[in-house]
């Protein structure tokens, strides 16, 4: 049995069903559907990546099973039961670094064991294991002002680690961060799920992102916001940055941009004919 068929046998873990989310419009009291009847199955264990145009509701679907905003009608249930608001199972890591400025490094993360409970002599040790499991180690009591961007959300996600959720759900989370930081942040967090499993829930702009982190792409359109397609990734577990260069990995970033670029578009357009039509409004801006 190939490890996407034993992924399939895997019991669901969110499920997300007939979703739709109206938000009142300010000033006159009318709603507007952000998100239209949205049905998303996750598996317990399986990393979802969610891409699509701005405004196609991605944020609203993942704040709906933080349980941080809530559904008009349909539902989403996490270990089958019905999510009606925030929960200790669900861990969200945002893009803007939401870390307590007043707390140093490793008291941010202290911060997530006091709330589960773990006693006081063992939280050092343990907030010193979470920090490891992301790669930080040295920083415990730098003051997050003075941690650079990726630091800062190799932070964040400890932070959300140490609350031992089954669930992670993550908005944008290296949006913020240049190429090379972007991408060591990627690898700290595959060996992480490596070394522990979780369920993940990832919105991101990056096609090449989702597709290297992720077990499935769900590609998102908007006006309404929906689901318009899903791209199993069939790469193997265990990833490396050089993954990226292969022929598949290629042949995937290069469907699935394709895809978004219909969506944004509304038509067809091969990358030639892109081109060429970059190139000739060039010309045409030259002449005038
Ligand atoms: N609190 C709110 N009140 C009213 N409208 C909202 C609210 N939050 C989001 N919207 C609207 O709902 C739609 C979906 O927004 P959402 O933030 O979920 O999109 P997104 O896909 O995350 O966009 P981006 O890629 O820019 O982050 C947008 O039209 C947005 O303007
Ligand atoms: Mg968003």
């Amino acid at each position: 049995m190939g490890s996407v068929d034993r992924q399939l046998l895997e019991p669901t873990k969110i499920e997300i069903s007939d979703l739709v989310v109206k938000y009142e419009t300010p000033g006159n009291g009318d709603t507007q559907a952000a998100l239209s009847k949205t049905t998303l199955n996750v598996r317990d264990g399986e990393f979802v990546a969610i891409v699509g145009p701005s405004g196609c509701g991605k944020t609203t679907l993942l704040n709906c099973v933080a349980g941080l905003v809530r559904a008009s009608s349909g539902f989403v249930r996490v270990d089958g039961k019905i999510v009606g608001g925030p929960g200790r199972d669900r861990g969200v890591v945002f893009q803007q670094y939401a870390l307590f400025p007043w707390l140093s490094v490793i008291e941010n993360v202290i911060f997530s064991l006091e709330m589960r409970g773990v006693p006081r002599t063992e939280r050092a040790n343990e907030a010193r294991r979470y920090l490891d499991l992301v790669g930080l180690s040295g920083v415990e009591d730098v003051m997050p002002k003075a941690l650079s961007g990726g630091m800062k959300q190799r932070v964040a996600i400890a932070r959300a680690y140490a609350a031992e959720p089954s669930v992670l759900l993550m908005d944008e989370p290296f949006g913020a961060l240049d190429v090379q930081a972007k991408e060591r942040l990627q690898v700290a967090l595959l060996r992480a799920l490596q070394l522990n499993p979780r369920t993940v829930l990832f919105v991101t702009h990056d096609v090449e992102e989702a597709i290297f982190l992720s077990d499935r792409v769900v590609i998102m359109g908007a006006n309404p916001g929906r689901i318009v397609s899903e791209t199993p990734v069939e790469l193997q577990k265990d990833r490396v940055v050089e993954d990226k260069l292969s022929e598949e990995f290629i042949a995937l970033k290069s469907q699935i941009s394709q895809e978004l670029r219909v969506i944004e578009t509304g038509k067809y357009e091969s990358e030639a004919v892109r081109k060429n039509n970059v190139i000739s409004q060039v010309k045409k801006m030259e002449l005038n």
